[in-house]
């Protein structure tokens, strides 16, 4: 795409939100990235919380996590340069080992990432002998090396009900965990917490979304209060309250397909905040309100800029262990499979 084009579709998106002088400055950016994509044989693959000007701009893919671990499954480019965060980018070298993949920070982690170890795995596993491993993909590549089978935001209950098992281990979103049991009808114990129940279904561990965990029923409530007539959405990294709360609750490309689907007034979406800004650039004839600017830390590190040095630069190239991405390839491979 020339300088003319790129600048034109940028302005039909965000003329009104970004002045004339920056857009035109992320225009540079973003043209000089596509020449370089094009130079290299890369593709750039975009989570659905990148800011807008690199959103629309630079993006061959957008979506969520199970979406862009397809595109990746699939891609001929030499590279993969992922705007998201490190355990995305992680599972797209899982799935393309040939590949050059890049990660546009240094270090662009996740709370639930963070939140479990592979130690951690072996020691549950030993504490419940014989019951199925479900990780979600928000988990490094070690984690999911020990785990039978992976999952996403926008499959988690179909791949719980996939496995004919009397319980399953679901790791490592309390939330994700307590909302999945909820819609598939199981009973959940969390070890850390208490001694195990009598009866359970499900094992939950206790990680959390640092962005969605702050979401809360009286943001829900204080915004019915004023506008009646709002649509809520909620990602299912928030609480049960929270999702009860809300009209729908889905994957952050399920949320997007939501909006563009129905025809509501307004809308609210309780998830990372630059996707609202994407949905309203999307869609200018809906009303999407804000609560506050919520961000996701590691989201926000990866920018034109960023983006325009990895391709420059060659960085930071993700690398995953054989022996251990051999093992992770199976379980994500297995969730693709469940389609
Ligand atoms: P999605 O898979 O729904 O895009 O969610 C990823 C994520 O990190 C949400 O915080
Ligand atoms: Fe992780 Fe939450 Fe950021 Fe998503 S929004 S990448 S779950 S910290």
């Amino acid at each position: 795409m020339s300088f003319e084009e790129t600048y034109r579709n940028m302005k039909k998106r965000l003329g009104n939100r970004i002045p004339d002088a920056e857009l035109r400055h992320k225009t540079e950016l973003a043209a000089e990235i596509n020449c370089l994509k094009q130079e290299k044989n890369a593709l750039i693959l975009g989570h659905n919380y990148m800011t807008p000007e690199l959103f629309f701009s630079v993006c061959d893919y957008t979506g969520d996590s199970l979406e862009l671990s397809r595109k990746a499954a699939k891609t001929d480019k030499d590279i993969i340069v992922f705007c998201g965060v490190e355990f995305m980018a992680e599972t797209a070298k899982i799935l393309s080992p040939e590949k050059t993949v890049l990660l546009p920070a240094e270090k662009a982690g996740c709370s639930l990432a963070e939140g479990i170890t592979a130690q951690d795995v072996r020691n549950l596993k030993a504490q419940f002998p014989g019951v199925p491993v479900i990780t979600y993909i928000n988990t490094y590549a070690d984690v999911k090396a020990e785990c039978d089978l992976c999952c996403t935001s926008g499959n988690a209950a179909a791949v719980v009900k996939s496995l004919k098992s009397d319980a399953v281990i679901f790791l490592p979103d309390e939330y994700l965990a307590r909302n999945v049991a909820r819609e598939t009808g199981k009973k959940i114990i969390f070890p850390s917490l208490s001694e195990p129940a009598e009866e359970y279904q499900m094992i939950g561990w206790q990680a959390r979304c640092e962005v969605h965990e702050l979401f809360t029923v009286q943001d829900i409530e204080n915004v019915r209060k004023q506008f009646p007539d709002t649509v809520i959405l909620a990602h299912p990294e928030c609480s049960p309250d929270v999702t009860q709360a809300a009209d729908f609750a889905g994957s952050t490309s399920a949320m997007i397909r939501y909006v563009e689907e129905t025809s509501a007034p307004r809308y609210l979406i309780l998830t990372e905040c630059a996707m609202s800004d994407n949905i309203a650039a999307a869609y200018p004839e809906k009303e999407i309100l804000r609560l506050c600017r919520r961000r996701c830390p590691h989201m926000e590190k990866i920018t034109l800029e960023a983006t325009l040095d990895a391709l420059k630069y060659n960085r930071y190239v993700i690398e995953v262990p054989e022996d251990i991405r051999i093992r992770a390839f199976r379980s994500v491979e297995r969730m693709l499979a469940i389609g």
